[in-house]
């Protein structure tokens, strides 16, 4: 299918919510997206495909030449929190670069972190559900992602892979998420750090196929390519889904992805300081760039057969049902998800239990259903709390061997 027309299609299946109707113009080639809508409110413009993260891949790669990353490693898993003093016996260099890069970006503002925790306690169950289900698989048709996922070592263990990522998920709901006693500084900066292993890792792997169009893993834009199906997807999908989202709740949501995006080394000049502008640059860099590939579609199976380890599979239908619903036909058929009555019933139902949830309607759900959302909760807390294991990030030191 041509580009407009998958473009069309993906969008008409309302999976960008809000922003499907608007996004009639055909996808832009060239980076256009102008540093006057960030964070910073200027730049130089250039091509965030083109840029990476020197400072921490340098770092990095001298840490692998050193031979330190396994100590490294063990000297991390005890940093766990924001106002944490780092560990003793970490190598200066890494240790001064940790110093620099956890300090709050000047305009961080705490008002609206505040109320991006309160938001979190009255939308978090919508939350889970969009960024387990929408965001989770939206990155198996993220062809960059997919690849880089599924070549890097987190692809031969992806349910602990799946822990480590839900960890920075359950640390942007906490109180204090980037205050002291939260953990969401340490969590971005291991991160960081990560990221730049896998830029030093994958390149060397033999599955992995340098080209033109991708030399080096996780770029600038790559990085906002995955906020954009995290945090404007599921902005959307909750105003598409008719949930009330006062300004406030929305600027102080849009907040908190901002500074995550800081910690985890996007440039400010990159960050978008509205929801207009983050939509803006979602359909330039999001959109157009959706499609399947065999990583993704295997990675898809994967995740959604993780489940069936609790159960049998009797919640692959809802899980299955969920990502079609959540994310629309032609993802789900691109990643080659079984249709079953399920999907019917979610369809349905869905829309019901938000209205219930919102105090719109004072029906009694049917016991079906109640089963169903029950159901799936549980198995979100298995899956992303790891079964109360501590999760901790720590650098890859090697790629998927298979
Ligand atoms: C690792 C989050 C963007 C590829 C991680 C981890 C987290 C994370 C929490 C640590 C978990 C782990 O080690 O498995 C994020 C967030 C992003 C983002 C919040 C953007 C907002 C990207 C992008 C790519 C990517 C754009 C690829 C194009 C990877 C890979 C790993 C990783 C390959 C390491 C997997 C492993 O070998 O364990 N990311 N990531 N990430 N990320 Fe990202």
């Amino acid at each position: 299918m041509g580009q407009v027309g998958r473009r069309g299609v993906v969008l008409g299946g309302t999976a960008l919510g809000a922003v499907g109707a608007l996004g009639l113009v055909a996808p832009a080639e060239a980076w256009t997206w102008q540093p006057a809508g960030s964070i910073a409110g200027a730049g130089t413009g250039m091509d965030p495909r083109y840029l990476w993260d020197d400072e921490c891949d340098a770092l990095v790669a001298r840490l692998f030449e050193r031979g330190e990353v396994e100590l490294v490693n063990e000297l991390l898993a005890d940093w766990t929190h924001n106002d944490e003093a780092l560990p003793a016996g970490l190598p200066a260099d890494l240790a001064a670069f940790l110093e620099r890069n956890r300090q709050l970006p000047s305009w961080i503002d705490q008002a609206k972190l505040t109320q991006a925790f309160d938001f979190y306690e009255r939308r978090g169950t919508y939350l889970g559900v969009l960024y387990g289900l929408g965001s989770g698989m939206m990155s198996c048709v993220i062809p960059r992602e997919a690849r880089a996922v599924y070549y890097s070592a987190g692809g031969a263990d992806m349910k602990d892979r799946i822990a480590k990522t839900a960890k920075l998920g359950y640390d942007i709901g906490n109180r204090r998420a980037f205050g002291p006693g939260g953990q969401m500084v340490v969590t971005c900066l291991k991160t960081r750090l990560t990221h730049s292993a896998v830029r030093y890792l994958l390149p060397r792997s033999s599955h992995w196929k340098s080209g033109a169009e991708e030399s080096l893993p996780i770029s600038q834009a790559d990085i906002m390519v995955t906020w954009h199906s995290l945090a404007t997807f599921s902005r959307n999908k909750l105003v598409a889904w008719k949930i009330r989202m006062p300004a406030a709740d929305s600027a102080a949501f849009l907040h908190l992805w901002q500074i995550t995006a800081h910690f985890l080394g996007v440039k400010d000049e990159y960050i978008p300081a509205s929801w207009d502008e983050a939509n803006v640059q979602s359909r330039q860099v999001l959109d157009p760039i959706l499609r399947p590939t065999p990583e993704g579609i295997k990675l898809a199976d994967i995740l959604l057969n993780l489940a069936a380890e609790y159960d049998k599979g009797l919640t692959k239908p809802v899980l299955n049902g969920f990502t079609r619903y959540t994310l629309g036909d032609q993802i789900a058929d691109w990643l080659q998800i079984k249709r079953s009555p399920m999907d019917r019933m979610i369809k349905n139902s869905w829309p019901a239990f938000i209205r219930f949830k919102e105090g719109l309607v004072n029906l009694p759900l049917v016991p079906n259903l109640y089963w169903v959302l029950d159901e799936f909760l549980r198995l979100g807390v298995l899956f992303f709390l790891n079964e109360g294991r501590r999760i901790d990030i720590t650098l890859p030191t090697g790629n998927n061997p298979n």
